[in-house]
């Protein structure tokens, strides 16, 4: 398709409540809670802010400025805007054989065939590989979140016809394992009806589609939140649960908290895996890019401290532990929804699971349409095949993750293989995902991009398309802005010079960032 017939959002609104559907999604509502719990509360909230407003935001800039400025999806995005060979490239392509030779060296075949692989793509592509390998993060990724998706369904179901009673969170646990390892045929089934309507947002296109159906969803899905959260904090002892939460515990967060802050920070923003570059190619050129990466980034953390208000205040006030990982919302919720009195509790379960079914439908569509985006793009195919095509890889590779949620059991012979190709023994294929894509795939995307951004492409270059848009809002000189001074004459000569808004963006992308998003591998590698 030609860059002339390429469709466009219909305006700032359309495009900012389909970004923020694609950020806010379980890592907003089920992780974020969690790990602020576990991290000092208050304290681990001032981090993560601070860790969205320096490297996230700065990324998810350098993200729809891509987008924007070549219409195209990732790899045909990265490709146009390499000019030539890569030195850069052919270095880390060097870089990433070592690790393929050191990972065999260990024993780890399987990893070290795919960096291997990667190494080549660089040498091969140049950065045009980053486009690629952040296409593939997004279908890996989609073909776990929506197996999630499957069971946030099937919760949504359970609680509208009775099925969730439980007063103990280990009876709630024992049905959630037992639905996770005897009924993978239900969770497939669960997955297709998520994976059809995920389809069925995006088949109508941008404006059609995705746009309409974000702007139904998002405020739909605020008011339920909002909904859940009264109800939460009226109950009596409900407190507790919010000091948990939001009280700063500064010596409960620990260097690795921080660490987890800023990976957190990425996910939860969707940045790292070509969606923010595919959905910011589809924006118009007269469209502020800075402000509407601002209300993105507030509405995103809006939903995550939300999120956190419709969980703990209830789970406190009905007296039982706040619980980490996929059991705080499949255990933990479902006793604490039960024990409301008055008899509702199924009524409360179902709105926070339909809330959660809409968090997860908005996140996957953005999923799927990059790699929708990516088919048309370069193939030259229409929507409609071109998204019967990838929902069908997608859900093939998501009954993986369905028959092996909990145990390799269930498929020996992946098992078998896995474990002795990649030698990796705990787990299962969901945890393998999972890791690889969250822990390793991410940050390096992010790392890559801010690094092809400031250095290869060029900070100069690429801020003159963010430029594009602003009415000179990047340009203003921070220090006489903040302090007051702008436009007393003195200070006039200066206005456009010193630290602006685009001058912090180019330091933040060209040294802080690399060298932060390094400290996370190096967390990571060493964990
Ligand atoms: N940002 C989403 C969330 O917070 C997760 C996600 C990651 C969605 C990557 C799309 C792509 O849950």
């Amino acid at each position: 398709m030609s860059t002339e017939t390429r469709e466009s959002w219909s305006g700032k609104l359309g495009f900012v409540l389909a970004a923020a559907g694609s950020a806010i999604g379980l890592g907003n509502i089920w992780k974020f809670p969690y790990i602020t719990g576990m991290n000092g509360g208050g304290a681990f909230v001032l981090v993560y802010l601070g860790c969205i407003l320096l490297f996230g935001l700065p990324l998810m800039l350098c993200e729809i400025t891509i987008g924007r400025k070549t219409g195209k999806n990732p790899y045909g995005a990265f490709k146009s805007l390499q000019l030539k060979r890569s030195r850069t490239a052919d270095v880390i392509g060097v870089l990433l054989m070592l690790g393929a030779v050191s990972l065999a060296a260990s024993g780890h075949y399987g990893f070290a065939v795919i960096l291997f692989a990667a190494a080549c793509l660089f040498v091969w592509l140049g950065f045009a590989a980053v486009g690629l390998i952040s296409l593939i993060t997004a279908m890996l990724i989609l073909s776990y979140y929506a197996v999630v998706g499957a069971w946030i369904v099937d919760y949504v179901y359970r609680s509208f016809t009775g099925g969730l009673h439980f007063t103990q969170v280990s009876e709630a646990a024992g049905a959630f394992n037992h639905y996770l390892d005897r009924e993978p045929g239900r969770i497939a089934a669960e997955l297709i009806i998520f994976m059809v309507l995920t389809a069925a947002m995006i088949i109508f296109g941008i404006r059609k589609g995705i746009e309409r159906c974000s702007k139904v969803l998002m405020p739909l899905l605020f008011f339920l939140l909002l909904a859940v959260i009264v109800r939460g904090v009226t109950l009596p002892g409900a407190k507790e649960g919010i000091r948990f939460f939001l009280n700063p515990d500064f010596s409960k967060l620990s260097i690795a908290g921080v660490l987890e802050a800023l990976g957190h920070a990425f996910y939860s923003l969707s940045l790292g895996m070509g969606i923010t570059i595919t959905y910011g190619s589809y924006l118009r050129k007269d469209e502020n890019i800075l402000s509407t990466s601002l209300w993105i980034v507030a509405l995103d953390t809006l939903a995550a401290l939300l999120g956190g208000l419709a969980i703990f205040p209830a789970v406190f006030a009905m007296q039982l532990a706040p619980d980490a990982g996929p059991g705080l919302i499949f255990n933990v919720l479902p006793a604490t929804f039960y024990r409301i009195p008055g008899g509702m509790g199924w009524f409360w379960a179902g709105l926070f699971f339909l809330m959660m079914t809409i968090a997860a439908l908005t996140s996957a569509a953005a999923l799927l349409e990059s790699g929708v985006t990516f088919i048309m793009d370069q193939f030259k195919v229409r929507r409609v095949p071109a998204v019967i095509g990838t929902f069908l890889g997608v859900t093939l590779l998501g009954f993986l993750t369905c028959y092996s949620t909990n145990h390799w059991e269930n498929l020996p012979g992946i098992e078998h293989f896995v474990q002795n190709v990649f030698n990796v023994r705990t787990g299962s294929w969901f945890d393998l995902l999972d890791k690889l894509t969250s822990n390793w795939l991410l940050p390096l995307m992010g790392l890559l991009t801010v690094i092809f951004v400031g250095w290869i492409w060029g900070a100069r270059k690429a801020g003159r398309e963010l430029r594009e848009g602003t009415h000179g809002l990047v340009d203003e000189n921070l220090i006489t802005w903040l302090s007051g001074f702008r436009g007393e004459p003195r200070y006039m000569e200066a206005a456009n010079s010193g630290l602006t808004i685009m001058t912090l963006w180019g330091i933040l992308i060209r040294f802080v960032g690399p060298v932060v998003i390094l400290a996370i591998f190096i967390q990571v590698i060493t964990k």
